[in-house]
């Protein structure tokens, strides 16, 4: 009793009086659990993200100093320059300081898939998934290099059985058990346009994925920093699950960077045109960093040079190079929130559930980019988009399975 009065007093002070609307209803476990949820709340943090939302508006460059960023172009690379890095990229995989980290904490909401989206199959013949497509270059590199590369998997609360029975099932995709590690990222509440966080369907906090930018906190968490710390690993590639091209063990890659000293890399490829829906390369005030496509204003997307080429053109295929070093500093600071509109379904302060058939509530989410902004050196380099890039995103149209299907074919050769 004594911490339900706490928790009432907590409520009130902060005007979220409707979060116990069903703790009356919930069986003692419950109880237990919902006080427990509301207990762990940051309140002040809630009502700063909250305000902060209604601010909210694009980037351009009034606000900041937005710049473009350097880029080396893996193609225009000389043959020395490309055996250089290679030997350094090299090395650094055979002497085992990479592991790969895969983003599948993600809901395929756009592409109306329920499951984990690892699970998808793209529609090829063989009926793969996205795990065991991505796995598939891994297991390569293993064998070139005689090493196995450690691959942590960052899943959801939502998703994370799913996942771990997924890979049990499929045994693996044939990757050595003991050098996968799943962890679970973080949530955060779901807020109301008013303001008020979400009572869910079963009359718990409404909760939702604190982002991909989590992961370095969810690392800590788990136990994953300190495994890699242990492993004395010293690059670190995080990729996201939606990219069956996507190529994690790539010594230009890690070359590149480690040649020029830098703490952090991307990977680029030259955006489509400019309303494609992908994050660009840019300095911000100076930093490295990424404007997404929900940020930037139309201006700036229209952007060209004397040649004619889009000024923030350097799309971000999301596969980043972190070095070890930078990982345990930017676990212990925080990286800023964006806010999604979003439809949410929830109990009302009545008791009523409420239907949502527009975006009426906010999900909160960091992205693992905004860490570039801490990072005085940052390597981009710019790879073929036929080569690294068969996003899946959209059900249907551009990237969706059957664009990626068909790079994907294109680039393995597949009849
Ligand atoms: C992303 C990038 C965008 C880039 C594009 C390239 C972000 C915010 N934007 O856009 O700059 O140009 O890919 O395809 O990443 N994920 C989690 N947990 C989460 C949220 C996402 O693990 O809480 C994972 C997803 O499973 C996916 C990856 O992160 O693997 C990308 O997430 P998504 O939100 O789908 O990014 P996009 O909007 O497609």
């Amino acid at each position: 009793m004594e911490k339900y009065e706490k928790v009432k007093e907590i409520l009130r002070k902060n005007g979220q009086e409707q979060l116990l609307v069903c703790y009356d209803k919930l069986d003692n476990e419950g109880k237990e659990k919902l006080l427990d949820q509301i207990l762990n709340i940051d309140f002040e943090q809630i009502k700063k993200l909250y305000e902060n939302t209604k601010n909210n508006k694009n980037i351009n460059s009034n606000d900041d100093l937005i710049e473009p960023i350097d880029y080396v172009d893996e193609s225009k690379l000389s043959p020395e320059d490309y055996k250089k890095y290679k030997e350094v990229g090299d090395n650094i995989i055979k002497e085992k300081r990479l592991a790969v980290l895969t983003l599948a904490g993600g809901q395929g909401t756009r592409l109306g898939y329920k499951g984990p989206k690892g699970k998808f199959d793209i529609g090829l013949d063989s009926h793969e998934s996205l795990f065991e497509l991505i796995c598939k270059p891994l297991k390569k590199a293993n064998k070139e290099y005689g090493v196995i590369i450690p691959w942590y998997i960052m899943t959801s609360n939502e998703n994370n059985a799913e996942t771990v029975e997924f890979f049990k099932e499929n045994n693996y995709f044939g990757y050595p058990e003991n050098e996968i590690k799943f962890f679970v990222q973080g949530e955060i509440p779901m807020v109301g346009e008013d303001g008020k966080i979400l009572v869910n369907e079963k009359g718990f906090i409404k909760l939702a994925a604190d982002g991909h930018g989590g992961v370095f906190k969810s690392m800590v968490k788990s136990g994953v920093l300190k495994d890699l710390n242990n492993r004395n690993v010293e690059w670190l590639v995080i990729g996201p699950v939606d990219n069956p091209l996507i190529n994690m063990a790539d010594p230009i890659f890690l070359g590149v960077t480690a040649s020029k000293k830098c703490m952090a890399a991307g990977k680029s490829v030259v955006k489509a045109n400019p309303e494609e829906r992908v994050g660009v390369f840019c300095k911000r005030n100076k930093m490295p960093s990424v404007i997404e496509y929900t940020e930037i204003s139309p201006e700036m997307c229209n952007l060209r040079d004397e040649k004619g080429e889009l000024v923030f053109g350097e799309s971000n295929v999301n596969c980043n190079l972190f070095n070890m070093k930078r990982i345990n500093e930017v676990a212990e600071n925080e990286l800023p929130y964006h806010a999604a509109h979003k439809k949410a379904d929830y109990i009302d302060k009545n008791g009523k559930l409420v239907i949502a058939d527009k975006p009426n509530a906010y999900k909160y989410e960091t992205f693992i980019f905004d860490a570039f902004e801490s990072m005085e050196t940052m390597a981009i380099l710019r790879v073929k988009r036929e080569e690294e890039f068969a996003p899946v995103k959209n059900a249907e149209g551009v990237d969706s399975p059957a664009t990626s299907r068909e790079l994907y074919k294109k680039y393995y050769n597949i009849k």
